[in-house]
């Protein structure tokens, strides 16, 4: 069986717990997208690991990982994630491989990334990573791709610097190079989880252009960087929070008071522990947004959603969801494409009631408190879409699964 995993926000939604915890029956975990930017946080045995290109299932001692064909890879960075996770006692030798199609950043795409950032009249907030960069360079057919290395005439024509940098880590590379499509091919029958980064509302074509990431992380984007045709997957889930956040710049309807830091901003950005993991920057919080995430629905074919963060709002007495958007003086139930549309929404909320308990050490979704069932109910219904998994910690144990997606 082949499952998708997609963020279905704006990122930071908490793949990384969901991806680490469904790779527990998956043998091999494929990253299909990004790159650097991406930050996936899993916590074991009260160890938080950040991992910014390694797949999540690496904390398995047995599951094969794949950086694949859409991804652009710093091999500094990953190579220093490598001997992190090697440091912290986790053997990755022999585990890790690459697409011979994924893309090679280099040091002075970072450079130039910031520097492009700066010079634009409505920054977009990068992450300074290099993303944008090596992806126009890709598209520009001047990227260099991790199957180049063994092209002599291409190594050659490198510029001096770029050769300088690369050819230190080519022994190193040689050996996790693979063809993605015949690796995968050769293993049809494993369990595969394709791993996405970013969120559907920072995809280059589904999300709030120009105000997105550069990559593909919406579920399309498995199959072209995963390797494998549309019709080679089973199910796609979309993992989203019991609120949005968003980093960086761009529209951002349901976020809370923007003029203010008011006091719910404050606790949710506290305890949910919103800050950046890549770049430490704080998050932008807001309302769940059930229009933006009923667009994720459709525009991905969620067949089922994983909602995270849910005991972030365990303590508060009324909780609100965005159900549409006025604009001017339109009420707009579907996520519109123009920006300028979306700069000026301002949220409808529905109120809830709260719950007013600790969730996190419920077991099964039958021990829920009422209202905590009333609010994902109401989502599903919105959302025609049924919330498979519940999360409601950083633990592992802290996710209640109402079916698990590995049985149809
Ligand atoms: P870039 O991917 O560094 O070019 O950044 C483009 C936009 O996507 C910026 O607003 C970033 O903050 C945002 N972004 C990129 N990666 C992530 C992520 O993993 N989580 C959340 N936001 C991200």
């Amino acid at each position: 069986m082949k499952l998708v995993v997609i963020g279905a926000q704006w990122g930071d939604e908490g793949k990384g717990k969901i991806v680490d915890y469904l790779a527990n029956e998956a043998q091999i975990i494929v990253r299909f997208s990004g790159g650097a930017n991406a930050g996936h946080t899993i916590v074991l045995d009260d160890q938080e690991y950040a991992l910014h290109l390694i797949p999540s299932g690496i904390l398995y001692p047995d599951k094969m990982v794949v950086l694949g064909a859409g991804m652009v890879i710093d091999p500094v960075a990953m190579f220093n994630e490598l001997s992190m996770l090697n440091e912290r006692g986790i053997e990755t030798e022999g585990r890790v491989f690459i697409a011979d199609r994924a893309h090679i950043v280099f040091p002075r795409y970072t450079e130039i990334d910031r520097e492009r950032d700066l010079k634009r009249k409505q920054p977009i907030g990068t992450t300074g990573r290099g993303i944008g960069i090596s992806y126009s360079m890709k598209s520009e057919r001047d990227g260099i791709r991790f199957a180049d290395l063994a092209w002599k005439q291409k190594m050659d024509e490198l510029d001096r610097a770029d050769r300088d940098f690369i050819e230190p880590f080519i022994d190193r590379l040689r050996p996790m190079i693979v063809d993605l499509s015949y690796y995968l091919k050769h293993r049809h029958n494993a369990q595969i989880l394709f791993e996405g980064a970013q969120g559907t509302l920072l995809d280059l074509d589904n999300g709030t252009y120009p105000y997105v990431s550069s990559g593909m992380s919406c579920a399309a984007g498995a199959a072209v960087g995963g390797c494998v045709g549309p019709r080679a997957l089973d199910g796609v889930l979309g993992v989203f929070k019991a609120y949005t956040t968003r980093v960086g710049n761009g529209p951002f309807p349901s976020e809370f008071d923007k003029d203010s830091e008011d006091d719910l901003c404050r606790f949710v950005r506290e305890t949910g522990r919103e800050y950046g993991v890549t770049t430490g920057r704080p998050r932008r919080c807001g309302y769940l947004d059930l229009v933006a995430l009923r667009y994720a629905c459709i525009t991905n074919s969620i067949d089922s959603l994983v909602m995270t963060h849910l005991d972030v709002y365990d303590a508060l007495d009324e909780i609100k969801a965005c159900v549409a958007y006025r604009i001017g003086s339109r009420i707009v139930e579907d996520f519109p494409a123009s920006i300028e549309d979306l700069n000026n929404a301002k949220p409808v909320l529905r109120s809830f009631p709260g719950w007013k308990r600790n969730l996190s050490d419920r077991l099964t979704y039958e021990e829920f408190p009422t209202p905590a069932m009333e609010y994902i109910e109401l989502i599903e219904r919105f959302c025609e879409t049924p919330i498979t998994i519940v999360s409601v910690g950083y633990e592992r144990k802290a996710t209640i699964i109402r079916k698990s997606p590995w049985r149809t």
